[in-house]
């Protein structure tokens, strides 16, 4: 598409879900393409006995590697794009040892982590929040957090995106609050797939243990309560909106729906609310407003999110729908991977959905 050669990434955390959507997303695009899937446990192994619905592809070609044997490819001059799909806790100290050897070996890497090393400006709110020692504290600086959405160009020369919960209730809240129309107060309850939990099954995350129940977790005590005040602070002059969050598992395999709800300082139509959030997505190629709830089978599969205002009086509940693993992971690193290397945020990410399952 663009005649130039395409920028080589290097996936960590291979076996993955979030990896194994990344893979399947930077197959069809046009100006990226897979260098190295990193393994801690399958070394040498081929990529789609992980992916067998990449089978047929370039994917045919690929197998799993060590860190060490991607770090060889970080050569002088040579721009790379970094997607950490590891879990959290383990990926600073992967991402510090990976930049380390990029600069010593003077490539320029473009890092978007996906896992939640990042997403604090400073590693006591990082500690305080994930009650461990961050990996990396030096490195914090060098990342900017935020839903692409809500924050234009590229400020760091890294990026985190923001958790799947974070981002489905933020980009729901931002744009009112933003224009001041609410108070700033925001409760949020939203319901997740089991794909929310990881590849390695537990007792409470296992989708046979979830498929035909539903129930919430964490109640005003999940990790992303924190996140979603410290970005939504962002449309509120840099002030903290008290935000309650109640989480729930679903018995459903992708997709985050999330109900929003806000206290308008003074009554106005559903209407006249879709078309104020709207107007501050006019720009996004991902992000559509309406007045008619969102289902999750509009988004699944794909970058995009939707959003449906509701109002009655003072009272607005906005809901909003994403992929947790697209919008919310996978897809959201690319959108800001092309950021980083200066692309439109929608280079290779505009395939719509299947649209039923
Ligand atoms: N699932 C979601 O909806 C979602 C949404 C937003 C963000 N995230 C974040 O994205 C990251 C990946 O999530 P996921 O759902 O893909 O989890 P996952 O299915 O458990 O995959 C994580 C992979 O990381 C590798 N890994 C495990 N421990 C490691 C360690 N100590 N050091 C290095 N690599 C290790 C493993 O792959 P190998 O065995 O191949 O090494 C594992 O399969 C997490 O940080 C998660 O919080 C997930």
């Amino acid at each position: 598409m663009t005649g130039e050669p395409r920028v080589p990434v290097i996936v960590l955390g291979g076996t993955g879900y979030v990896a194994g959507e990344c893979l399947r997303l930077l197959l069809g695009h046009p100006s990226l393409v897979v260098e190295a899937v990193v393994s801690t446990t399958r070394d040498g192994g081929a990529v789609t006995t992980a992916f067998p619905h990449l089978a047929g592809t370039a994917a045919d070609g690929w197998s799993f590697v060590t860190l060490d044997s991607a770090l060889e490819s970080l050569r002088f001059g040579r721009t790379v794009g970094v997607l950490a799909a590891t879990p959290h806790g383990a990926t600073a100290a992967i991402l510090d040892r990976l930049l380390t050897a990029a600069e010593a070996a003077g490539a320029d890497a473009r890092v978007v982590d996906l896992s939640a090393d990042f997403r604090y400006p400073d590693a006591s709110a990082y500690e305080a929040v994930y009650l461990q020692p961050h990996g990396a504290p030096a490195r914090l600086s060098q990342f900017t957090c935020a839903v692409p959405e809500h924050l234009a160009g590229t400020p760091a020369r890294h990026a985190a995106q923001p958790g799947c919960f974070t981002t489905a209730v933020t980009l729901a809240a931002y744009p009112f609050l933003a224009a001041g129309l609410v108070e700033d107060d925001v409760f949020a309850a939203a319901v997740t797939g089991s794909s929310g939990s990881g590849r390695t099954p537990s007792a409470t995350t296992h989708h046979p243990e979830r498929h035909g129940d539903m129930k919430a977790y964490s109640p005003l005590a999940h990790r992303h309560e924190p996140e979603m005040r410290r970005l939504l602070a962002a449309a509120c002059g840099g002030r903290e909106p008290d935000v309650q969050f109640v989480p729930h598992s679903g018995p459903f395999v992708r997709g985050i729906h999330a109900t929003v709800r806000m206290t308008l300082k003074a009554p106005r139509t559903s209407e006249a609310l879709a078309a104020a959030a709207a107007a501050f997505y006019a720009d996004s190629p991902f992000v559509r407003v309406g007045t008619t709830p969102p289902r999750l089978t509009e988004v699944v599969g794909t970058n995009r999110a939707r959003i449906g205002v509701a109002a009655r009086g003072r009272t607005l509940v906005v809901t909003s729908v994403i992929d947790n693993l697209v919008k919310g992971a996978a897809g959201g690193g690319i959108q800001w991977l092309n950021r980083l290397l200066g692309w439109p945020d929608d280079r290779g990410l505009s395939v719509p959905g299947p649209g039923w399952f």
